[in-house]
């Protein structure tokens, strides 16, 4: 279980560890990785965390450069035409897309879908703006099963508020406290109960399961790209 300050994020996250335990070989690829924040939660044999600062690879790639399981790639999400199509078992991104602008977070989605393997799935998080329809069909067109969770309800929303504004840094000190994550956790189990409902605010969680149009599975082969490190490939284009 993972109890953060928010019940939003409390809900999203312990839904992903969910869906990851379950998830127990081939290759995940964790996009925006932020070094590698989120790997404990990744299950699969092998984890690539990618990013576009390579600074933050850098940071973690250190620590893990005897585990030839764990490796990263330096790279932007809306260039990643050089990875092979239907490669990966699970990709996932977090908190990142929405950092993207408009045009370029599109090319990073349908890229991130092309890359999923047959049986693979595809989990990511996104606030619902204006284009969202558009990304709704792009899911469409690459995968089968299509979940949407949204999130972000009015209990959070007003537990969030009273504790400080959501992403700034003046979310109160004590939120963070033991009994004040637990609260978050009790107080996230109603996102369950409000998962199919679209709220003021709109921010959601999706799940993407089945490749249409493509049986086989390709090997994710990347070893034609330059290592900056022992365990830190460039797919990066300088534009
Ligand atoms: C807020 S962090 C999210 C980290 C982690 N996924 C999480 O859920 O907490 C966003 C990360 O995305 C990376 N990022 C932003 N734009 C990117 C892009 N175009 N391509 C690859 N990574 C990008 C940033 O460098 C940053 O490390």
């Amino acid at each position: 279980m993972i109890f953060t300050a928010r019940p939003s994020k409390n809900f999203v996250f312990n839904l992903l560890e969910h869906r990851l335990s379950k998830i127990t070989s081939g290759i995940a690829l964790d996009a925006g990785s932020s070094g590698d924040k989120n790997r404990r939660l990744f299950k699969t044999d092998i984890y690539c965390g990618i990013d576009i600062e390579l600074s933050k690879l850098k940071q973690v790639a250190q620590k893990t450069k005897d585990d030839k399981n764990i490796f990263y790639l330096w790279a932007d999400l809306s260039y990643l035409a050089i990875l092979p199509s239907a490669s990966v078992d699970v990709v996932v991104s977090t908190n990142t897309l929405y950092c993207l602008p408009s045009k370029a977070r599109k090319k990073a989605v349908k890229q991130l879908c092309r890359i999923t393997a047959p049986e693979g799935q595809f989990f990511c998080e996104m606030v619902m703006d204006a284009d969202f329809d558009i990304y709704k069909k792009i899911f469409h067109t690459y995968f089968e099963l299509v979940d949407i969770f949204y999130y972000r309800n009015r209990l959070s929303r007003i537990y969030e508020k009273i504790m400080g504004d959501t992403g700034s840094t003046r979310y109160r000190v004590f939120a963070t406290s033991f009994p004040f994550r637990l609260l978050a956790g009790v107080l996230s189990v109603f996102e369950y109960f409000t998962a199919s409902y679209i709220h003021k605010e709109k921010y959601v969680f999706i799940l993407c399961k089945k490749r249409k149009n493509i049986i086989k599975k390709k090997l994710f082969d990347i070893s034609q790209l330059p290592l900056i490190e022992s365990n830190i490939y460039s797919a990066y284009i300088q534009k």
